[in-house]
């Protein structure tokens, strides 16, 4: 059978990472709560979640800040938090209990391979990706995961009318991800061009790369698009 999504190169490789006590803490205590285990097989989100509600993908959350964020601000709809980064899982654990949230939970690992496998198809309100990594080398393009056959398979999971929104701090990575996005036939731009704070789906809180990215002079592109029905 033809995969969905084609490529096999990976969009991060794989850090040891310092945890620290309390997030390692975290995981075991709340690991067996708020994460769902890996498994090719498709995840019913009301059972997941307990309750019927729309959810919301994030990939790469890092340390999981602005998604703990959004979804207090937010607390009608489910997130699921994808990200492969054993201390960021922590981190978001932590702060999950911490903020007493109900409408989060995490799977760690490999999003491309969660989606193709564990997410069914129309099923998603929105899908956030924060800051993915920009590898910043010619040769390492390959590796980025905003590119034609990954976002047609993005689309694929949305529900009609349901939203992606991209952020990045890396100009010529934004420009990658325009010219990505405004070429996938299943998708329109909400924006003419790249999304303003105007535009209320825009409005997110900074995350943690993208101050590092401020501090460093760097400016930063969000680009919100919509699934056509
Ligand atoms: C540059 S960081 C940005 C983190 C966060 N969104 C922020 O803005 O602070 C990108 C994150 O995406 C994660 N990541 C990259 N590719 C991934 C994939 N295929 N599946 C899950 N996580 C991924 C990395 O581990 C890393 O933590």
């Amino acid at each position: 059978m033809e995969r969905q999504f084609p490529r096999r190169i990976k969009s991060y490789v794989t850090r040891a990472g310092r945890i620290s006590a309390a997030q390692e803490r975290a995981l075991s205590e709340y690991g067996p709560a708020l994460s769902v285990p890996y498994v090719a097989q498709q995840i019913d989100f009301a059972e997941v979640f307990d309750r019927e509600a729309p959810t919301v993908v994030e990939i790469g959350f890092g340390m999981g800040e602005t998604t703990a964020a959004i979804a207090r601000a937010r607390p009608d709809v489910n997130f699921l938090g994808i990200e492969v980064h054993t201390p960021g899982v922590g981190a978001l654990m932590k702060q999950i209990v911490q903020d007493g949230l109900s409408n989060v939970r995490i799977i760690q690992h490999d999003a491309v391979e969660v989606l193709e496998h564990m997410i069914a198809r129309s099923s998603l309100a929105g899908i956030h990706i924060f800051f993915p990594d920009p590898w910043h080398k010619a040769r390492h393009h390959k590796r980025r995961l905003i590119q034609p056959p990954f976002i047609k398979g993005v689309v694929e999971h949305l529900a009609p009318e349901g939203y992606i929104h991209c952020a990045t701090d890396w100009e010529e990575y934004a420009v990658q991800m325009l010219a990505v996005l405004e070429g996938e036939p299943g998708l329109s731009n909400l924006a003419d061009g790249y999304a303003t704070a105007v535009n209320p789906l825009v409005e997110r809180p900074r995350t943690k790369f993208e101050a590092r990215g401020l501090r460093l002079g760097h400016g930063v592109w969000d680009l919100v698009f919509r699934r056509r029905n």
